[in-house]
């Protein structure tokens, strides 16, 4: 753990209540235009609080997926969404997304996040496995990936566009059986 998180007792890791749903959104809203590592663009965003609220809802009903956020202060600084599929072939396996606020980084909360859902995966009877996909450039983020133990996989040649421009993804894992 960060000496920042060892002295600032009041980071929260925990799964998203309903009426986080507000709060998740203006948070989702104010990553996109801090990042281009987040899947949307701007002007792509159209999630209501309604469906922010059902979309929390389905993740708590779920047993393999999970949608976490950290909150430091009662502030929403950092979120984590992982699913996994929904055949019987595919079940054990899925991805997962992290986002830290720009203002917070480096601080060992997206650390945190993933350990949680490690944690989580470990103690589920269903997920064997954690995938993910990373912008080859997000060096911070690869950094934090590698640390716990995922390993590279692949690559996955121009994978995203932006702004214009084509992007390698890598594509990551880790068995948590
Ligand atoms: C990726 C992200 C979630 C990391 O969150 P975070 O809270 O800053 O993560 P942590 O502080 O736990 O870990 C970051 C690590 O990267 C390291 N790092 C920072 N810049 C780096 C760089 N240029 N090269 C290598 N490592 C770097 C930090 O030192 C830290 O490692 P350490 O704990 O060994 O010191 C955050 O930067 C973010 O939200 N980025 C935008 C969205 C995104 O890219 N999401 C991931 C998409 S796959």
């Amino acid at each position: 753990m960060s000496k920042f998180l060892k002295e600032n007792k009041n980071l929260v890791i925990r799964r998203a209540r309903t009426e986080d749903a507000v709060e998740l959104n203006g948070f989702y809203r104010h990553i996109i235009l801090e990042t281009d590592h987040f899947g949307y663009e701007v002007d792509e965003f159209h999630i209501t609080d309604e469906q922010q609220e059902h979309t929390i809802n389905m993740y708590n009903q779920a047993d393999n997926a999970i949608l976490l956020v950290a909150t430091l202060d009662d502030k929403i600084v950092g979120n984590l969404s992982f699913r996994a599929g929904s055949s019987k072939k595919f079940q054990h396996v899925g991805e997962f997304g992290v986002q830290v606020l720009k203002d917070y980084w480096n601080l060992g909360i997206g650390k945190e996040l993933v350990k949680y859902l490690i944690n989580w995966a470990r103690e589920n009877e269903t997920i064997y496995k954690i995938s993910l996909r990373v912008r080859a450039d997000n060096k911070s983020a690869i950094h934090l990936y590698k640390t716990l133990g995922f390993m590279e996989e692949g690559i996955l040649k121009g994978e995203m566009k932006c702004n214009g421009i084509m992007y390698d993804l890598i594509y990551m894992g880790i068995v948590v059986d």
